[in-house]
């Protein structure tokens, strides 16, 4: 079979990782065009990773007639209609979280992805591909938890990144940081435990840097979630961790509990020295989640290939979205709020 041609949109912080993985990693795949509103990333992806079509706008890229699925990295918001327009060109294609910032946007979404069931859709949780999260998972469905109780997330981006995020945050909607960041945990919790979130209490603060209160984002929040079966979820996001990329699950269970990265570690070195004995620590999501997003992509490419459509579905994207949108209600209601089933 030909190589699949895949065209990607963005090509930003992680735009720029799917690119290089595309072109050099994953087997099957080429990458056949890319489009950015900024020149110089045009430049990059034809002088270094070889792009034979760049473009400026995604209508002209979905045009071409050599593409044969898109990569959508582009900023939250352009999400749904990007989907959309591709799915209806006859293209596959592999979306970045979240599917979109709307409700009602992501429902239309799911319609036209739903009226082209020959084509394959898959959403970027690249945590379910990282291999302590599989692990993990096989722990959990295998019954060696027993029955579980809680689940306790933290999502914390490294305190490096907060300067320019707050420089930025005006410009670029993120959708907030739940949306944002907590996204990945909710998938994670509605992963784990096969069920839907009924209810949240959710709030935030803003220490290190009041000024996020001025573009109404937070530095940090925490979310208390009840499942359909009374399983509680614990949520701690953040965009200010001091070591480094702090992304931490646990689960209880009956029989017993697991820890995943309860320390963040970078590696298995140890540094012994004035500090004392060092663990040194993951920096940032492209280093600690390197495996997991080649490894979504082989999936997305061998989807095509078998004909077969992934495990994370765009109901996935529109349940987390949902949820992080409550929990955005309850710290701007100060209130308990109510999930529908
Ligand atoms: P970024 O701001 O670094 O890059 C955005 C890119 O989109 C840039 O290349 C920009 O030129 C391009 N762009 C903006 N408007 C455009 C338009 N109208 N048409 C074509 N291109 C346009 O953003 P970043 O951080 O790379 O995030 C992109 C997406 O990836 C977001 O949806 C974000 O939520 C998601 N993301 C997911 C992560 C994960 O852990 N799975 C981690 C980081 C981001």
């Amino acid at each position: 079979m030909n190589h699949i041609r895949v065209g990607i949109v963005g090509l930003g912080r992680l735009g720029k990782i799917h690119a290089t993985n595309i072109a050099r990693n994953i087997p099957g795949a080429t990458l056949q065009a890319a489009c950015s509103i900024v020149e110089a990333e045009l430049e990059f992806a034809r002088n270094e990773l070889g792009v034979e079509e760049t473009y400026q706008t995604f209508e002209e890229m979905v045009d071409s007639p050599n593409v044969d699925a898109v990569c959508i990295v582009s900023p939250s918001g352009f999400h749904p209609e990007q989907i959309q327009l591709a799915m209806e060109k006859g293209l596959h294609v592999f979306c970045e979280k979240p599917i979109g910032l709307e409700i009602e946007d992501i429902e239309k979404t799911i319609e036209v992805i739903d009226n082209h069931p020959d084509q394959v859709f898959q959403l970027g949780f690249m945590r379910r591909y990282d291999e302590s999260y599989q692990y993990a998972k096989k722990l959990v469905d295998d019954g060696e938890l027993g029955e579980l109780t809680v689940i306790r997330c933290y999502g914390i981006d490294p305190s490096s990144g907060l300067e320019s995020f707050v420089k930025f945050a005006g410009a670029s909607n993120s959708g907030g940081l739940f949306a944002d960041m907590s996204i990945h945990d909710i998938d994670l919790v509605r992963w784990f435990s096969k069920k839907e979130v009924s209810r949240v209490w959710a709030m935030g603060k803003n220490a290190a840097y009041p000024e996020l209160d001025q573009v109404n984002e937070l530095e940090t929040g925490a979310a208390m979630m009840q499942l359909e079966d009374q399983t509680m979820a614990i949520l701690v996001a953040g965009r200010n961790a001091a070591h480094g990329y702090h992304v931490e699950t646990e689960l209880i269970g009956t029989k017993g509990m697991i820890r995943i990265a309860a320390v963040p570690e970078k590696n298995l070195v140890s540094v012994f020295n004035e500090n004392g004995a060092v663990r040194p620590t993951s920096q940032n999501f492209p280093e600690r989640f390197q495996q997991a997003f080649q490894n979504e992509m082989k999936e997305f490419i061998s989807c095509i290939r078998e004909k077969r459509q992934p495990e994370v579905s765009a109901y996935d994207g529109l349940q987390s979205t949902i949820v992080a949108k409550a929990c955005q209600q309850s710290v701007d209601t100060k209130g308990l709020i109510e999930i529908e089933s």
